[in-house]
């Protein structure tokens, strides 16, 4: 008898008290394939700048009117300042350049309800705490600033006119992550698009449709439905989905499901596999019950072998740049299609099939691109220098940006390594944090590769340098981060050194590089002139290739970016200018320098060798 009254208060706590908590956090991250129907709330939004964030005990969420000409309302969101939306509030607005701080954001729009329908409210993004209000009641807390989340607000959405109210904070906290610290600028606000995304009464909440690692015949599809009662294996009317194809005249049933109720389906399939040179894409239909979802979707292999990364059962070299989500010729968060765009266009130029987005996830129309223009991806979650790593609500926090930026980009053919962290100190708490973090990514994804960037390197003499941070242990690449001629050493000095590596897995070189401003110039030992990085990187890349277990790099950096440790004037002017395109798009010498490298490089690949790419 106790035990059925338990059970039966368990099956209650599961079905019913969920609404309960969405309170306090985003409901599960839904997945929003391009066929989702969606209403866009970007545009122009009514702002407070609240310092003091005096807006909590003044109930801004409520939008109140004075009810009278006595009644004292000491807030006007339709008289405030408008900023537009996506988009951060510092390169909007000159005096919010160095504005950290609470941010009050409002919009009206109006709504008609459907029936049998369930509306979420999705944020592509926030910087970097948010707290929501819709029509005066708070749907709850975000904290991260550079992944998606959303609430389901078919209950609190009305007929008419809705109002919602968004408070972001970006001020930046110890306990963060990324922490206090950073070389980026910490722009403020609702960054990414905010949207209703309507769906039916269950619907495909997630989905992922890969190939099987290491199997270029062979797709292996998993999908979740929502609600919960799908997960107990209670079923209602027959939900069971099906995968359709059509370019490849597959339609295949997925109606096995494991305990916690994903649903999944192996099944042969030959597709044209996705590659850089081929960015093949495939329509991709999943149906279950009233939900019908296409999304577009290719499909490679990658995997390493030894000190390679094979990319379809192929060694591949990633010739590749680091790039931060900064705007071309703006600056402020590359918010646009047209954004990203530029910039990838930027690395293709420089002859790159690889970019590693740091130090963070970049937006995900960014990813599709990548997918489109057959650019494979590094993709980052913002665990950068020191964190709180003996904090268990860190690591929280840093594996909820990990589940949903994999969540967001697992179907992304060009997206092939899961970054988790960037210049780490190495230290007991610190390697327990990140074997946790890799073992995490690796039961959400066991098809990628698990990378991240060290800058642990010591000199063992003056010829030889070494990477044997313990890190590697748990990671399929390792990537080096190392500033021979700029933070340390003279430049001529990478001609002299050689690497070696504690762990033979394929090394990526995923920073290196120098400052120049743009039409700065005189002899290549004088610092940030163009000379100097050129020189730097001829250097550089001789050292470089001489590494065995070289798979690939990405030097720091495609584009000056805004940072606030860069204040030296008349040059850097808060700017980082180790860009090799200067912030407003034009080319330094070592753009050409590294051009040039790379298309010796692809030619080398062209020409099939027996031991190396
Ligand atoms: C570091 C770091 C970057 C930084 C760069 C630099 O390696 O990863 O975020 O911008 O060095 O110093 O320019």
């Amino acid at each position: 008898m106790k035990r059925a009254l338990a059970c039966l208060l368990v099956l209650f706590c599961f079905l019913f008290a969920q609404p309960l908590f969405a309170q306090n956090g985003p409901a599960p991250l839904i997945a929003d394939p391009p066929s989702r129907t969606r209403i866009s709330l970007d545009g122009m939004w009514n702002t407070i700048i609240d310092p003091y964030e005096s807006g909590i005990s003044s109930h801004f969420y409520e939008n109140r009117k004075p009810a009278s000409k006595t009644d004292l309302v000491e807030y006007d969101f339709d008289r405030s300042p408008k900023l537009k939306v996506p988009g951060d509030w510092n390169s909007q607005d000159e005096k919010l350049l160095f504005y950290e701080g609470p941010m009050w954001y409002q919009r009206s729009f109006s709504y008609q309800k459907k029936a049998n329908k369930r509306v979420f409210l999705y944020f592509g993004a926030v910087n970097y705490l948010s707290r929501v209000w819709l029509n005066g009641t708070k749907l709850g807390e975000h904290v991260g600033g550079y992944t998606p989340f959303n609430f389901e607000v078919t209950e609190q959405l009305k007929d008419g006119d809705n109002s919602l109210v968004v408070e972001v904070d970006n001020t930046r906290h110890l306990e963060g992550v990324p922490s206090i610290h950073t070389d980026w600028w910490n722009y403020g606000g609702i960054t990414r698009s905010v949207k209703l995304i309507e769906v039916p009464e269950t619907f495909i909440e997630h989905y992922s449709v890969q190939m099987v690692k290491g199997h270029s015949e062979q797709l292996s599809v998993s999908l979740e439905l929502n609600p919960g009662y799908v997960k107990l294996g209670i079923r209602g009317p027959d939900m069971s989905p099906t995968v359709e194809i059509p370019e490849l005249h597959l339609k295949e049933s997925c109606a096995e499901s494991d305990r916690q109720g994903v649903m999944f389906c192996d099944f042969r399939a030959k597709p044209e596999l996705w590659s850089p040179e081929n960015p093949k894409l495939y329509d991709v239909i999943i149906s279950a019950g009233q939900d019908r979802i296409t999304d577009h979707i290719g499909f490679r292999t990658i995997e390493t072998r030894g000190t390679q990364i094979l990319l379809n059962g192929k060694p591949i070299f990633l010739r590749g740049i680091s790039a931060h989500e900064e705007a071309p010729y703006r600056g402020g968060r590359a918010v646009s299609v047209d954004d990203d765009r530029t910039l990838i266009s930027w690395a293709k130029e420089l002859g790159c099939n690889f970019m590693r987005l740091t130090h963070y996830p970049h937006n995900e129309d960014m990813i599709r691109l990548a997918d489109q223009m057959g650019m494979l991806i590094w993709d980052e979650v913002p665990v950068y220098w020191e964190i709180q790593f003996q904090n268990p609500g860190v690591l929280d926090n840093a594996k909820t940006q990990l589940r949903d930026v994999i969540a967001r980009d697992q179907n992304r053919a060009a997206v092939i390594i899961w970054s988790i962290a960037n210049e780490t100190p190495i230290g007991p708490e610190r390697n327990v944090f990140l074997k946790s973090m890799a073992e995490y990514a690796r039961s959400l994804d066991s098809t990628r590769l698990i990378g991240a960037a060290s800058d642990k390197a010591t000199h063992i003499d003056a010829q030889h340098m070494a990477l044997n941070d313990p890190l590697g242990e748990y990671l399929d690449v390792i990537g080096l981060n190392e500033y021979v001629g700029w933070y340390f050493g003279k430049k001529e000095d990478a001609d002299q050194i050689q690497w070696s590596f504690k762990y033979q897995k394929p090394v990526i070189i995923t920073e290196f590089g120098g400052g120049a401003q743009y039409g700065l110039h005189g002899d290549s030992d004088t610092r940030f002139t163009e000379e100097y990085q050129a020189d730097l990187y001829r250097h550089q890349l001789t050292m470089l290739n001489k590494i065995p277990a070289l798979a690939g790099m990405s030097p720091w950096v495609l584009m000056d970016f805004r940072s606030p440790r860069r204040t030296l004037s008349g040059i850097q002017d808060y700017f980082n200018r180790k860009g090799l395109f200067s912030d407003r798009g034009q080319r330094k010498q070592a753009f050409y320098v590294l051009q040039k490298f790379y298309d010796e490089k692809a030619k080398q690949a062209a020409v099939p060798s027996p031991s190396r790419q």
